[in-house]
């Protein structure tokens, strides 16, 4: 199968359990990346291949990957070698991002039914102990909302790009719906249809609705002419009836600056400034300017994740993932970080400043993405449809490369993150002891901790030992053990200090 035709991630996981089957029927599993599994946990994870050419910023990796041939899903959190942290409960996630939501720091990210390159489901907010504390909905009968899948019907309406949380405790995303258009302007039908795209602020508490902005309802401003995606494009639908509308406008990434909201279209290749009374106060379009003066080298398309790096009264500098690179633009230019440099005033000059690519093995991504200002002038980028994470250094050299899947568009994430984290798991740890020659085995893990120093080995009141944690599972051989004997094991060190884990009987579960 041609690599182009998976280039649509919902497209793909919608073929997941055809897929599956295929690969059962054949008995083959040679297109799988490999799963890391543990003794002490039934969790199955991707492995991720860490290299490393210099100092990375601190902080762990926040992702969701999505495993199109096995159809599971799973947030996660991982760290710098390779090893997994945290991994959350099965299903369709996007957009996970790790935040800060009145002090605390929580993770946020996209939980629904997806496909068609838009979804529909609701937002999980889950504290540090990794419990859900505020599911973020948008009522889709209330809101009248149209979708594809008749008959199916959705409860939340909350579209998969962003999890964006304000200062405010309130939180930013997208919602698609689908409406009738004219779309001669474009060569299109006359009544045709399309994906409308909706901006969304709710207050996280309440779920109530603090501001609403659908493009269409601005077509004036936003017109159907900026949108360079083809009819019937991957995601962009030939907008002839209501199951396969048209793809205007895409919205993925939304910021929200004081009384303004930064809002990305893919396929618009648009950025638009929006004041809080719904008017536009600029617009770039990164390949004819818009309102700005575009030279070659700041040329963008298809882009994900914008955000403001810094501002002023007369400029303001954007970060962005540049994706531009289609399976109608050729599929031959690799995916780069960006920051730009718009002049308000005068020449409306728009001046590159940064440009970032992993130069030993650039990416040839052709959907997703993320990108990532962190410390020291550090960016962090995910290629989304090809499961890579790249950190590079203030001057663009690449520090860091991770694999967690093939380049073959089989595993993905939408976005990822470094953030630093305090794990502090509401369960206990995981332990099986198993015979192990003339000693016994201890393996233990505790899904989510970060901070365990070492593990204490008990038998009845007495340590039998004491050894260093390492990675997800520690595996501790002790002396002295009999079949049968009970063993539990505690955490020293860090927040979860003390913490027991329920007693495992030697050789019970191996
Ligand atoms: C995930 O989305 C796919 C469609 O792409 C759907 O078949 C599946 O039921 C969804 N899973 C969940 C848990 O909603
Ligand atoms: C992970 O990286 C190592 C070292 O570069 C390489 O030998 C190995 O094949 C990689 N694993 C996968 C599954 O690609
Ligand atoms: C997370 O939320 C749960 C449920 O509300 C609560 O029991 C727990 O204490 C919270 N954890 C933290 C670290 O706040
Ligand atoms: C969706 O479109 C329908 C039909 O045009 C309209 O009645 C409804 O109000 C729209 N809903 C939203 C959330 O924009
Ligand atoms: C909608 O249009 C697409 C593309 O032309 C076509 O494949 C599909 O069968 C149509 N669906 C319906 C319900 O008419
Ligand atoms: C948060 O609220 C304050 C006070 O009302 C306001 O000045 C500020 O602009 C708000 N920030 C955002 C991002 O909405
Ligand atoms: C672009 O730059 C040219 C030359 O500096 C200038 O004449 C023109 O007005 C600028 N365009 C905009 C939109 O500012």
């Amino acid at each position: 199968m041609a690599p182009s035709m998976w280039s649509n991630f919902p497209r793909a996981l919608a073929l997941v359990a055809s897929l599956a089957c295929f690969n059962t029927a054949q008995g083959s599993d040679e297109a799988l990346w490999p799963l890391q599994t543990y003794k002490s946990s039934s969790i199955k994870t991707p492995y991720m291949n860490v290299t490393k050419m210099g100092q990375t910023e601190p902080g762990y990796l926040f992702f969701a990957p999505q495993d199109i041939l096995r159809g599971t899903g799973h947030p996660s959190i991982y760290s710098d070698d390779g090893q997994l942290v945290w991994q959350g409960a099965n299903g369709n996630q996007s957009a996970l991002q790790p935040q800060m939501l009145d002090g605390e720091p929580v993770i946020a990210y996209w939980e629904g039914y997806n496909g068609e390159g838009f979804g529909f489901g609701h937002i999980s907010i889950l504290n540090s102990s990794y419990d859900e504390i505020h599911r973020v909905t948008l009522d889709c009968k209330e809101q009248s909302f149209v979708t594809i899948f008749d008959p199916m019907t959705f409860s939340s309406c909350i579209d998969i790009h962003e999890s964006q949380i304000t200062e405010n405790g309130t939180i930013l995303v997208t919602a698609v719906n689908v409406t009738q258009a004219d779309l001669s302007s474009v060569g299109g039908p006359k009544h045709g249809w399309i994906q409308d795209g909706i901006i969304y602020e709710i207050d996280i508490k309440t779920n109530e609705i603090l501001f609403r902005w659908s493009a269409y309802e601005h077509v004036d401003e936003v017109p159907m002419t900026y949108d360079i995606a083809p009819f019937g494009a991957s995601g962009a639908g030939t907008g002839t009836n209501k199951t396969d509308p048209w793809g205007y406008p895409h919205l993925n990434s939304i910021a929200k600056y004081e009384e303004h909201y930064l809002v990305s279209s893919r396929y618009m290749c648009s950025i638009f400034w929006i004041a809080s009374d719904g008017s536009i106060d600029w617009h770039l379009h990164g390949r004819t300017g818009g309102d700005f003066n575009l030279t070659l080298d700041t040329s963008f398309c298809y882009q994900h994740d914008v955000r403001i790096e810094a501002q002023s009264a007369d400029s303001v500098t954007l970060g962005l993932h540049n994706n531009d690179n289609t399976e109608f633009t050729g599929s031959s230019s690799f995916t780069t970080g960006m920051v730009i440099e718009l002049e308000l005033q005068g020449s409306k000059k728009v001046t590159l400043k940064r440009r970032m690519w992993d130069a030993g093995d650039p990416v040839f991504a052709q959907s997703q993405g993320s990108y990532q200002g962190l410390g020291n002038d550090h960016v962090l980028q995910d290629h989304g449809a090809v499961p890579k994470i790249e950190e590079y250094d203030e001057n663009g050299a690449t520090v860091m490369r991770a694999w967690f899947g093939y380049s073959d568009s089989m595993m993905q994430t939408y976005r990822a993150y470094r953030y630093p984290w305090t794990g502090r798991p509401s369960t206990k740890p995981d332990v099986v002891a198993c015979p192990s020659g003339e000693n016994t085995a201890v393996y233990v893990s505790w899904n989510g901790a970060t901070d365990v120093d070492s593990w204490k080995v008990y038998s009845g009141s007495q340590v039998k030992k004491t050894a260093q944690r390492s990675g997800f599972e520690t595996t501790i051989l002790v002396s002295g053990l009999s079949k049968g004997e009970d063993v539990t094991v505690e955490a020293v060190g860090g927040d979860g200090d003390g913490t027991r884990s329920a007693s495992a009987r030697v050789g019970v579960n191996c």
